[in-house]
């Protein structure tokens, strides 16, 4: 493995908020290496957008460090942050929020060669906004049009271009695919490869999308409510699957198998609140294999196997008090007796086999929590 670029460390930030402090990123540690693309997924509010942030120095930590080719730039003074911002940018969801309307396609991407001074004079500045053109694949005639006259994969494509114009190392990619048509996604995601291959970067790719998210990364970290709950080598985090969570994210992705028919688990009970949470297990409302330890102590990260990091108190010894539900399918457990989930959730149970309890059968449209959360929640996010 490359070395390490980026380490967080114990990374923290509490909102302020009627109530109390929102534990919107909760001590978090993780590392990104050079050249790879890691993966941040977790539903809407989990504090994925933060933790970007908090790498990139946009919001100030409540607590932790973040450490980039061996510096803490954390508690650097901002003359001496300067040469890494540079190095770090952001790509955003929506491209157009993000690109000021009333400036042309060309003023864009030449804003931030002003802003940072990278070119003194205008004809080597028209000369770099042409090339991070090319680069991004917008055509020339574009140089003169507003963002209001483009579609979504080109205004993202801006937002690629002045992302690349201080020639970064590392790049957080924030949702940047989510509001692009299915078709321009993969255009995007490919344009986003190939930079990486061409530039060496190294990415941070948020997403709540966990089939795009496995699609781009090198390795993956599941967010829940603030906290870590799974970091593997995407593969691995796909074959083992340990956390509860993440196991009904991922019973939500379609199986390419017809022979195979599953259906996304149900999480059923009460989402905690981000607010003064206590300690205990966040997912504990929502947990199936909830014991009465997950209500008074809180799971710490722990690796499991080599470079896979689960925080569940019985990862890896999960057994089920009601329905057990492995991969997309509900199976009943006969009382008192041991069911080895992970033997299961290797097996992927046929549809005959698949029972599906009377008490999961009743449960009401309005008991039932949809593991892919709708969109629309609102998030504040400040500068
Ligand atoms: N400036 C702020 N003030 C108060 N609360 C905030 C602020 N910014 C974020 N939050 C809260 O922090 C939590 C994490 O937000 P964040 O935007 O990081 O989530 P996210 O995982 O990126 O969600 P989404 O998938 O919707 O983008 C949420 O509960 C959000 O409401
Ligand atoms: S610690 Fe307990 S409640 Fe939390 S995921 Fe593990 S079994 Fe479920
Ligand atoms: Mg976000």
């Amino acid at each position: 493995m490359s070395k390490v670029m980026l380490e967080a460390r114990g990374l923290t930030k509490y909102f302020d908020v009627p109530g109390g402090k929102l534990h919107a990123v909760d001590h978090v540690d993780f590392v990104i290496h050079e050249g790879e693309t890691l993966g941040l997924v977790g539903e809407s509010g989990c504090g994925k957008s933060t933790t970007g942030r908090l790498l990139l120095r946009l919001l100030e930590p409540t607590e932790g460090e973040v450490w980039f080719d061996g510096e803490n730039i954390t508690t650097m003074p901002l003359k001496d942050f300067r040469k890494y911002r540079s190095q770090m940018q952001i790509v955003f969801q929506d491209p157009y929020a993000s690109l000021n309307p009333r400036m042309s396609l060309s003023e864009i991407i030449e804003e931030p060669l002003i802003i940072n001074r990278i070119h003194n004079n205008a004809a080597d500045r028209a000369k770099r906004v042409r090339e991070l053109m090319d680069t991004v694949g917008l055509a020339q005639r574009l140089l003169n049009v507003y963002p209001h006259e483009l579609d979504g994969g080109r205004r993202q494509r801006i937002g690629i271009a002045r992302a690349l114009a201080l020639k970064p190392r590392f790049i957080v990619q924030d949702e940047p695919v989510s509001a692009l048509d299915v078709s321009i996604q993969a255009q995007i995601l490919n344009l986003m490869d190939d930079l990486q291959d061409e530039f060496k970067l190294t990415y941070l790719f948020i997403s709540h999308d966990l089939s795009v998210v496995k699609h781009v990364s090198d390795r993956i970290v599941v967010m829940y409510l603030g906290v870590i709950v799974e970091m593997a080598e995407s593969q691995d985090l796909f074959d083992r699957r340990e956390h509860p969570y993440t196991q009904a994210l991922l019973s939500a992705l379609p199986v390419p198998s017809v022979d195979i028919e599953t259906r996304p688990i149900l999480l059923k009970g009460e989402i905690s609140s981000p607010i003064n949470p206590p300690d205990a297990c966040r997912f504990a409302g929502r947990c199936p294999y909830k014991q009465e330890l997950c209500d008074r102590e809180e799971p710490k990260l722990r690796e499991i196997h080599p470079g896979h990091w689960v925080a569940c108190h019985f990862a890896g010894n999960l057994v089920q008090t009601e329905d057990i539900i492995v991969g997309g399918q509900v199976v009943a457990a006969e009382e008192g007796e041991d069911i080895d989930i992970q033997e299961l959730a290797r097996q992927e149970v046929a549809p005959e086999e698949d029972i599906l309890t009377e008490e999961a059968a009743e449960v009401e449209p309005e008991d039932i929590i949809e593991v892919e959360e709708a969109k629309s929640e609102e998030t504040i996010i400040t500068k």
